[in-house]
């Protein structure tokens, strides 16, 4: 679409692949797309109209880079980011420009677990119990009057990195170092780990009602193989849970998010079904990364939540009938876990390209890289996201292309 004074302008504040898919969306509704990133590289610059280079971790960088282009290239309608985890960026960005947005506070509540959890208990949201870690004298303290196993994790990282599972076998000391370096401000915490079925839970509020078209059953396959990292191995729609069961979980997530003053936005949950009920990990104020909210939400569901969540920046309408599920297909996600070493290549790949329920591929190594020990989400080695006519069919297909296909790798020499 060419130039013209009525396009609205959408500001996307992440560049990397899972944006693409996003872009194509807000371009295909007609709105010119600007997008914003460190990398001048970055995948998604290709198909946006313009960008603008800031780090989207910086929250001062790119409210001064946004407020520049906006008063003196082109007028921003809207503000969001995709697949990436930046919801103090996006709402300091829309105060600062005046667009639709969470408020601040929401957005700080979503960027720190223990304010959130604080929150959460004065607002009587169902949680694990948890506390703040000063020390490991701390921790040990606390281990000894709680007993295992719980979660250490920082207060404020993403993609898993540094959350553990202790158990009476990790060392302590290097399970604080470690997840304590994870943490830009140096604060961890533990908590109760939650026994049950985990659960992805993805909503839109508009002015307070909440609709959860995403849900999904998480995999936790390998807690012992990588234990004491917690790694998910993908997950499946639809959900193994009852209808009531699902709406025990899809209701407390809503609730969680109204708490923390979502009233117009998106809400993506970690949640369990735990024996005393539904528990929340967190709530995240933004889309989904893993092509959730991409690809495996509209796909299990026919719903475009990337479309309604590109409305809600801009401040537009969204009708509700866009947010419920108009079907439920099979759709499963899961992800390779080859050999830590050098990839010398990758096999059988090709042959699975073309299937019709092969939905995406992807590796995130290549022959000649290092795949490093599986120690959070950002060191697995790639995915496959399969459909089927049932859940069973669309997981039995995932298992059989992670089989099928080899990362094959050599031990580094030291
Ligand atoms: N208290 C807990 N009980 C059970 N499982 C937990 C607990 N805390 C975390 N987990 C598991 O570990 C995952 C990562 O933890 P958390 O969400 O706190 O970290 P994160 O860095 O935000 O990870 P991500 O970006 O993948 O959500 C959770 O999604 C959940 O599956
Ligand atoms: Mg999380």
């Amino acid at each position: 679409m060419g130039e013209n004074s009525l396009q609205k302008t959408l500001l996307i504040i992440s560049g990397g692949a899972e944006a693409v898919p996003g872009i194509e969306r807000a371009r295909g509704m007609g709105l010119y797309v600007v997008v914003s990133d460190i990398n001048p590289k970055a995948p998604a610059f290709a198909l946006a109209d313009d960008h603008i280079i800031a780090s989207t971790y910086d929250v001062e960088d790119t409210v001064a880079a946004a407020l520049h282009y906006h008063k003196t290239v082109r007028p921003i309608d809207g503000v969001m980011c995709i697949a990436s985890d930046v919801p103090l960026t996006v709402a300091s960005v829309a105060h600062a420009l005046g667009l639709p947005g969470i408020t601040i506070e929401a957005a700080r509540l979503a960027g720190d677990k223990l304010a959130m959890k604080e929150l959460f208990v004065e607002k009587g949201i169902s949680i694990p119990w948890f506390c703040r870690v000063d020390s490991v004298a701390d921790l040990r303290r606390i281990l000894s009057e709680r007993g295992f196993p719980v979660v250490l994790k920082p207060v404020d990282s993403r993609g898993a990195r540094g959350v553990l599972r202790l158990t009476e076998s990790v060392d302590l000391d290097w399970a604080y170092e470690h997840s304590v370096s994870f943490s830009p401000s140096g604060r961890v915490m533990v908590e109760e780990y939650l026994e049950g079925p985990q659960i992805s839970t993805e909503s839109a509020i508009i002015n307070g009602r909440a609709f959860t078209p995403g849900f999904s059953d998480r995999n936790y396959e390998f807690l012992d193989r990588f234990a004491p990292y917690i790694i998910e191995n993908g997950g499946h729609q639809p959900s193994v849970l009852t209808a009531e069961q699902q709406n025990s979980v899809s209701g407390l997530a809503e609730q969680a998010a109204l708490a923390m003053g979502i009233t117009t936005g998106i809400a993506k949950g970690d949640m369990v079904l735990t024996k005393d009920g539904p528990k929340v990990i967190e709530i995240a104020a933004r889309l989904s990364g893993g092509w959730f909210s991409t690809d495996q939400i509209p796909l299990a569901t026919g719903v475009d939540l990337i479309s309604a969540a590109i409305k809600i920046a801009l401040g537009e309408q969204v009708l509700e009938e866009d947010l419920i599920p108009r079907y439920q297909k099979g759709v499963a996600i899961r992800y390779f876990f080859p050999e830590p070493g050098r990839v010398v290549r990758i096999e059988n790949a090709e042959q699975f390209r073309d299937r019709s329920w092969v939905h995406k591929l992807g590796f995130f190594v290549k022959p000649g890289d290092i795949v490093e020990p599986v120690t959070n989400h950002t060191k697995r080695a790639g995915f496959v996201i399969t459909s089927g006519e049932t859940r069973d069919q669309a997981i039995e297909r995932a298992e059989q292309v992670v089989e099928s296909i080899k990362i094959e790798t050599v031990p580094m020499k030291c």
